[in-house]
């Protein structure tokens, strides 16, 4: 506790010293919510990145998010705690993969998930996050509809269009290994609680759930929400949003194993000390950087 005051204390100096602004993922550990200045979703946070007046931004969560805060923000500074904080979704497709399809489908769009790499974002026609997923899918002009790199968010789309997906078979490792029985043994320990769970959980899951959203919906859902006990299908790392804002009810995770072990990598030590250094930096090469901002900003302007 000590030492993470003197942590705290350093990092309020350097955050002004540096002109910079922390934010910070839901899926991150408790010690770097506790000190961002901004916690959300991908969406959310993009957001953030894209508006902050800031010459610094250090981007708490996996890397893809940081590239994405690089590349809306390219004249800014973008920091990341730990450079191995990855996403294996986002590793799930590559730009040679990716071309082939859309070779296979000349007249189909590509909706890419923001859990992708800048490279693949720069083979995409508009992007989209688990927040706005459904409205996006069902903007573009096209009826045929390329889908990267989650089949289960996509699946769970699909339900919500008319549009034709093709959709690729990537997963979130984290997510994927929910399972409908798991869900089953917690109704039936907790049978007054409320069922909300993320779209990267698998279909025969997200069938089973009362609610389903990004982690800011779920967390604003269970805020709102007349019930007092829940059972979360997401990463646990959401408690903290979901314990602050409503202290009185009662948050059940659905899994032990609803932990992303990537987004973990990231602790207080190291965001201090990627302030301090200014490294590990975020760098896109500007050719991909330019053509992967056009479906950032065109997912950013979707109403
Ligand atoms: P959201 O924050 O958009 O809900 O995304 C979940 C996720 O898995 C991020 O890696
Ligand atoms: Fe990737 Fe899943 Fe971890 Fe999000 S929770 S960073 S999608 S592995």
């Amino acid at each position: 506790a000590e030492q993470n005051r003197e942590l705290r204390e350093r990092l309020e100096q350097l955050k002004k010293e540096r002109n910079a602004i922390i934010l910070a993922h839901y899926y991150q550990r408790d010690e770097i919510q506790e000190v961002a200045d901004f916690r959300g979703d991908s969406f959310l946070l993009a957001q953030k990145a894209a508006q902050t007046d800031a010459e610094v931004i250090v981007f708490c969560g996996v890397h893809f998010m940081g590239e994405s805060a690089k590349i809306l923000a390219p004249d800014k500074t973008v920091l990341i705690p730990d450079e191995r904080a990855g996403c294996p979704m986002a590793d799930m497709v590559n730009v040679d993969g990716l071309r082939k399809l859309k070779a296979q489908h000349p007249n189909a769009t590509v909706v890419t998930y923001i859990n992708s790499s800048a490279e693949v974002k720069a083979e995409t026609d508009i992007c989209c996050t688990s927040s706005n997923a459904i409205k996006v899918v069902n903007s573009v002009l096209t009826d045929e509809v390329i889908w990267v790199p989650d089949k289960n968010l996509g699946h769970y789309v699909q339900q919500h269009t008319d549009k034709k997906m093709i959709i690729w078979e990537g997963y979130c490792n984290t997510h994927d290994m929910l399972t409908v029985k798991d869900i089953e043994e917690m109704k039936a320990q907790h049978p007054n609680a409320i069922v909300a769970v993320h779209p990267e959980c698998r279909p025969e899951v997200v069938a089973m759930a009362d609610f389903v959203g990004s982690t800011t919906a779920i967390i604003k859902f269970c805020r709102e929400s007349e019930h007092k006990e829940f059972i979360i299908g997401t990463e646990d790392g959401t408690g903290y949003q979901l314990r602050k804002d409503s202290p009185d009810k009662i948050f059940h995770f659905a899994s032990k194993y609803l932990v992303c072990p990537n987004m973990k990598v990231n602790n207080l030590k190291k965001l201090v000390k990627c302030l301090e250094n200014m490294h590990p930096q975020v760098y896109v090469p500007p050719h991909i950087a330019d053509k992967a901002r056009l479906s950032l900003e065109r997912m950013l302007q979707v109403k």
